[in-house]
This record gives C-alpha cells, sequence and structure tokens, in this order.
C-alpha cells in the first residue's frame, strides 16, 4: 500500500506524535518536538532497543548466528566532550558536506542532493537542477526548462532531453546550470565545505579557548570510555558498550519530516572483539540488527541491506552495510538509511591514543604535519585491551550498529499507517507492534451509567500501574474505536450491560476487528500474555 505522507503528517500533528519546533515562532527548520503519543512511541522503539541489545541480553549463551557468548553494557555520556575528542576522531577535518549556493533565489542546497538532466532547445544546451526526484522531478525539469526558454506547453516537443536525472556532482562548471529555484542560468556558486558540527563555547571564555562541539554521534562517548569501563566493570573481549542519546549536525537541507533533522538521537553499539574474529562478528550483527526491524514489524519487501561501496566507506570504516527502508516520501525504487553497521577496525581507540590517524597508501598511520608531529595529538593514555588468557596487549576491532531513533520512529509510522474500508467508512488506523503502541489498551464503558464506569475505573487502575492505558468514556462506542485506531492502540475492552451480570467485558482487536468476551479478571494477565511477544 502507498502512504499518502500528507495524510500521516497531518495525523501526526492532530494526534500528538509530532510538531515543528518552536511552532509558534514559525518553526526552525530540522528541529521536531514530540507530542505525548509521539513521545511515548519514540521511548517504546528506544526501551525495545535497550532490552532487546542490553537489558535482557543473555550473557552466558551465544544469540542464534553469533560465534560466542558475549556480554553488553550500557553506558550515558555528556553531549559536550574535550574538543580533542573530535580532532581524534576526524569530525573536525572530515566530517562536512559540500554546499551550493544559489545568487539569485538565496538558497542553499547539499551539493549531492540535487540533481538534473541536460536538455537542448533554441540553439541552447543547458542542465536543469531539481531538488524532486522520479516522475516528479521529471516533470518539474520539464514545466522549468519551458519557462526559461519562454515557450508555452504545447512547444513541450521542442525540447530534446540528454538522459535521465543525474547528480549535480557529476556537472563540472554550473554556468550552464539552471538552479533548483533560479530562473537564469548560472546562479549558482561552486560547491564549498561545510563542516557539520556545532559549535558552542564552554564557560566564560567566549573565544577560541572555550569553543567545543555538541556530539554529531554518540560512539565517541564509548570510545573515550572504553578503558573505564574495562576496569569497573569486568567484561571481557568480546563484548558491546550501546548508548542512546542526542546527537547534533547542523545539516545543510533538512527534509522529509524528521528524517534528516539537525537534532536527533542516535541509538549505538560499539562491539569489541579480537581483530582476527571481526569479520564473522561484522557479519553477526548486519544479520541481527536487519532481524530486530522485521520482528518489530517492518516488511521485509520495503526494507534491505546494502554493502557500501568503496568509494562510499566513511574515514573510519574498512567495510559498511546500512539497513535502508523504501520511505514513501522518496521516488519509487529509493531507499533511505536507517542504520549503519560499520567495521571500524581498531580506527578510534588508536586515534584516541596515538593522535588521529589517516588512510596514507591504504595503511591507517598517525597523520603527521609538515614539521613530522601529529597533526592531532591523542590522550596518550595506553587504552589497549590486555588479554590475560593468552598475555597480550592490543586494539580491539570494533563492529558498530549505529541506528537512528527518530528515523526509526518514522519507519514505524510509515509502515503502521493504514486507510481502508470498513462498514461503508474509511478507518484510519496504525498498525505498530504492541510493544511500540503508545497505548496499548483503551479501557472504554459503554454508557455513563449503571455501575460502568464504577467497573471500567477498576480495570483501568490496575493495568495503569503497569501499561499506558487509556480511559475513554466520551461519545458513541464505534467512534471511540476508531479514535484508538488512529493512534495504533491494540487492544480496546468495553464494559457493558453484560459486564455486570455476568463479570465478562469485550477484548476487541485491532487488527482483526474480532471481539471475544473474557472475564474482566483475566483482562491484565491477557494483556501480559499479549505484549510478551
Ligand atoms: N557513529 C556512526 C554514525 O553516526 P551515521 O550513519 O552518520 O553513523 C547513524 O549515523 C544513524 O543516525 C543513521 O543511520 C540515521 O539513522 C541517524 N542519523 C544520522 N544523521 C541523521 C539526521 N540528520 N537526522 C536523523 N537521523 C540521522
Amino acid at each position: 500500500m502507498s502512504v499518502n505522507m500528507d495524510k500521516l503528517v497531518s495525523l501526526c500533528k492532530r494526534r500528538g506524535f509530532l510538531f515543528p519546533s518552536s511552532e509558534i515562532y514559525g518553526g526552525l527548520n530540522g528541529f521536531w518536538d514530540y507530542g505525548p503519543l509521539g513521545v511515548e512511541l519514540k521511548r517504546n522503539l528506544k526501551d525495545a532497543w535497550w532490552k532487546d541489545m542490553i537489558s535482557a541480553h543473555d550473557d552466558l549463551d551465544a544469540p542464534p548466528g553469533a560465534p560466542l557468548a558475549y556480554q553488553m553494557v550500557g553506558l550515558d555520556c555528556s553531549i559536550v566532550m574535550h574538543p580533542q575528542v573530535w580532532k581524534c576522531s576526524g569530525h573536525y577535518d572530515l566530517f562536512h558536506d559540500f554546499m551550493v549556493d544559489c545568487r539569485e533565489s538565496k538558497k542553499r542546497y547539499r551539493h549531492d542532493q540535487v540533481r538534473g538532466r541536460w536538455v537542448e532547445a533554441r540553439g541552447k544546451r543547458f542542465f536543469v537542477a531539481t531538488q524532486v526526484g522520479g516522475e516528479e522531478g521529471l516533470k518539474e525539469t520539464e514545466t522549468r526548462a519551458l519557462k526559461h526558454l519562454g515557450l508555452r506547453a504545447k512547444q513541450v516537443e521542442e525540447l530534446v532531453w540528454d538522459g535521465a536525472l543525474v547528480s549535480l556532482t557529476t556537472v563540472a562548471s554550473f554556468e550552464e546550470v539552471l538552479g533548483p529555484d533560479a530562473t537564469s542560468l548560472g546562479t549558482l556558486t561552486p560547491p564549498r565545505e561545510f563542516n557539520l558540527m556545532f559549535k558552542t563555547f564552554v564557560g566564560a571564555l567566549s573565544g577560541e579557548e572555550g569553543a567545543a562541539f555538541l556530539r554529531p554521534e554518540t560512539a565517541q562517548g564509548i570510545f573515550v570510555n572504553f578503558k573505564n569501563v574495562v576496569d569497573s566493570s569486568r567484561v571481557k573481549l568480546p563484548f558491546g558498550i550501546g548508548q542512546v542519546g542526542k546527537s547534533f549536525r547542523n545539516e545543510i537541507t533538512p527534509r522529509n519530516f524528521t528524517f534528516r533533522s539537525r537534532e536527533f538521537e542516535q541509538m549505538e553499539i560499539e562491539f569489541f572483539c579480537h581483530p582476527s574474529q571481526s569479520p564473522e562478528w561484522y557479519r553477526y550483527w548486519r544479520d541481527r540488527r536487519y532481524r530486530w526491524y522485521t520482528d518489530l514489524g517492518l516488511a521485509s519487501s520495503r526494507l534491505r541491506l546494502r554493502d557500501h561501496d568503496h568509494d562510499e566507506l566513511s574515514h573510519y570504516s574498512c567495510g559498511t552495510a546500512d539497513i535502508e527502508y523504501a520511505f514513501p516520501f522518496l521516488p519509487p525504487g529509493e531507499f533511505g538509511e536507517l542504520e549503519g553497521i560499520a567495521h571500524r577496525g581498531d580506527f578510534d581507540l588508536r586515534s584516541h591514543r596515538e593522535g588521529k590517524l589517516a588512510r596514507i597508501n591504504g595503511e591507517l598511520s598517525v597523520e603527521l604535519d609538515a614539521e613530522g608531529k601529529p597533526r592531532h595529538k591523542g590522550s596518550g593514555k595506553d587504552i589497549r585491551y590486555f588479554d590475560d588468557q593468552i598475555k597480550e596487549r592490543f586494539y580491539p576491532h570494533v563492529i558498530e550498529p549505529s541506528a537512528g531513533a527518530d528515523r526509526g520512529t518514522l519507519a514505524f509510522l510509515c509502515e503502521a499507517f493504514h486507510e481502508e474500508e470498513v462498514e461503508g467508512e474509511t478507518r484510519t488506523v496504525l498498525r505498530l507492534h504492541p510493544r511500540l503502541a503508545p497505548v496499548k489498551v483503551a479501557i472504554l464503558p459503554l454508557v455513563n451509567k449503571d455501575g460502568m464506569p464504577e467497573m471500567a475505573a477498576r480495570i483501568y487502575k490496575e493495568m495503569k500501574r503497569d501499561y499506558s492505558v487509556y480511559y475513554d468514556d466520551g461519545g458513541a462506542i464505534g467512534r471511540r474505536y476508531r479514535r484508538q485506531d488512529e493512534i495504533g492502540t491494540p487492544y480496546c475492552i468495553t464494559v457493558d450491560g453484560q459486564s455486570l451480570t455476568d463479570g465478562t467485558v469485550t477484548w476487541r482487536d485491532r487488527d482483526t476487528l474480532e471481539q471475544i468476551r473474557i472475564r474482566a479478571e483475566d483482562a491484565l494477565p491477557e494483556l501480559q500474555k499479549r505484549l510478551r511477544i
């Protein structure tokens, strides 16, 4: 089913999943607030990740597919860290995108996100740029080429197109480029580097001395605490450290709802292992993380695991696979990244000790300045791992499954959104996995009299201690069911006339619409049973 993004975005606003940040002041591009239901949904996703990956992980037995049993622990690190962290991690020098500005429209674009196609007409050959992909992009470039040439729609035959949409990065000079929002040629500036880290100042020092950055990933907090964790928690290789928290990137063009935001949350694992075992662990984490998404309800037909080409690899990575989802706002056949699983080798631990590494003639070595000194000095602290079985001190290799909590939340919302005909009416339903649903069950007294509210309130109070439960006594019962369907509540319990005589209630299932009668005292165990999947 294709999801209408406008309808989903409007549902998110109307029912309190997501609001633009600072909306009463016109919003701030790239920043979002989660409303009362959104915060529950995203928290459920993060809790599911934390439980499945960290707290409920069995340290004693190897999970299916794992080469060995292993341990998992957690961390929660500060957002502002010592500025040297980002110099040694490579972010200070390398974490940038290229941007182009338009002198006419005053808009700014990410170089690699602008596409377009070449056209020839009336003796002119030029490149029509657009930010839109697929069929819509073709239509848009056609309309703008006609407008630029002062032609009418019926003169479309005069346009001779040279191939399909291609990236602006394939265009050497911008003199013949019609920018995405421009009417004249040659208004785009040459691409310029733009570092994505947000800069701030710590304490009263306002100059460069006090300069620091908001973290662009949670990963580095884990690396710089590697030794602390080893020394304090008796973990032995192989083991993983997980962290969930905010990251910040000053994205040039935030877009597609929350997909590309400037403030977002990550759920990252750094998994440390002996270098000789890292290829096996890399394969294990690729598969395990893919399965996690399908287990929680993403359809495998819209999900794919894609290995990066060599030229796509980040500066630290010697192998990366992305888990990608066919978000409905992307052109057909295109996928957006949900999570990356990277084989980071020993890049980070070595850099934080020895100084920033760089790939020189294919080998990672400390990057030197003109005087032969490390360009960015490491901490000098020996943060290597000592294996007391084999009496060897070494840098472990790292496999990093790095997921976005906001992109995950958005993917599950897109997957869940359905509109269907039921009894001659359109029913909007979010088919969220019960573990993710913001409200687990709604308690509905059929009418507000005859002891029904009292019985419903007893069930509500019993369940509310452990679960997110909603009590609704307003309006016709059909309308109340629809309100719950629309926010993804998997179950509704109705207290009716029969409840007062035989102590049973109606249990309604969101997806099958099946209604069964169960005893009121069985309602809580029934919910517990269904949520343990
Ligand atoms: N430590 C590795 C790392 O940060 P990444 O691929 O840059 O890798 C990991 O980011 C995940 O974080 C992405 O797969 C995505 O889910 C999420 N993410 C990255 N940038 C984002 C943004 N601007 N908005 C929302 N989520 C983002």
